[in-house]
């Protein structure tokens, strides 16, 4: 399909994590219209092979093609660390944004001495994939990956502080900033990533264990200004005055992904807005 201006971005995530991208997206490019998919039948992705959540990732995006995309983001850190090369020779003609580059260059910009936690799925750590892209603009930094699984349902449920949301934090994370687990004060990181789109939710939670002092970053802004940057190189932004409007896919329960979904966005995504879709 010709891409023009007019056409959409496309973005994924296997839920609705990657609002937490769209949300950016539409602060910063107010006058784009976005399609975002949610494969909530699938998800969670990063508790996946690579295989799976790569052909998962490759369905997710041929819908939004097939629909019309003029780039696609894929709002996952999971599907953006193991399916970036099979998205883009799937779809050669369209540009593929992923969120792993933009959340370690957020780090890298944020972190005084270069020790860096990330928390992510375990998919995501796995894989090295921050490592390898805060090593790639940093390389003495010191990069210190976590799994942090259950901050995915949690997200998901809306359970996004509380006792026992910082109770699981707690434990998830006093290990690396609290306590005689930690070692020393000076040699803990002083940057968190939190390197799942479904983190940002808790991110109150978060800090309430982490402490004031640590830097907290995530993709979302720098994404989305790879995004506006991609579509100016391409002469694909639009910058006619007006709002650009989003649309929904969901892959399951239609009016469960428009309740969390508002709960992520801030503001009501309506039934009407969300379509069913079979991948
Ligand atoms: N939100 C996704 C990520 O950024 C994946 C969460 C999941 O499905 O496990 O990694």
């Amino acid at each position: 399909m010709h891409r023009s201006v007019s056409l959409p971005i496309g973005m994924f995530d296997s839920g609705v994590g990657g609002l937490t991208v769209l949300k950016a997206l539409r602060d910063r490019l107010p006058c784009e219209d976005i399609l975002y998919l949610g494969d909530t039948a699938r998800l969670p992705y990063g508790t996946k092979s690579p295989e799976t959540v790569s052909r998962y990732a490759v369905q997710a995006s041929g819908k939004l093609v097939d629909r019309g995309v003029k780039l696609l983001v894929v709002a996952c850190n999971t599907a953006s660390s193991v399916a970036l090369d099979a998205l883009r020779a799937a779809y050669p003609a369209i540009p593929v944004i992923g969120v792993v580059e933009p959340g370690a260059q957020a780090s890298c910009a944020a972190s005084r001495t270069g020790s860096i936690a990330v928390i992510a799925t375990e998919s995501t750590i796995r894989g090295n994939a921050y490592q390898k892209a805060i090593h790639a603009l940093r390389p003495e930094a010191h990069v210190l990956g976590r799994p942090c699984p259950l901050f995915v349902p949690l997200a998901e449920e809306g359970w996004l502080d509380g006792a026992l949301v910082e109770g699981i934090a707690a434990r998830y994370l006093d290990p690396i900033f609290a306590g005689e687990v930690a070692g020393p004060a000076e040699e803990r990181p002083d940057c968190l990533v939190l390197g799942c789109t479904h983190f940002p939710l808790l991110a109150g939670a978060i800090r309430n264990v982490i402490g004031p002092e640590v830097a907290m970053v995530d993709s979302a802004e720098t994404t989305a200004r790879a995004v506006e940057a991609e579509l100016g190189r391409q002469g694909l932004l639009r910058t006619a005055p007006g709002c650009g409007t989003s649309r929904f896919l969901t892959t399951d329960d239609v009016s469960r992904f428009a309740r969390t979904g508002s709960l992520f966005l801030g503001m009501t995504i309506g039934v009407d807005d969300v379509e069913l879709v079979d991948l």
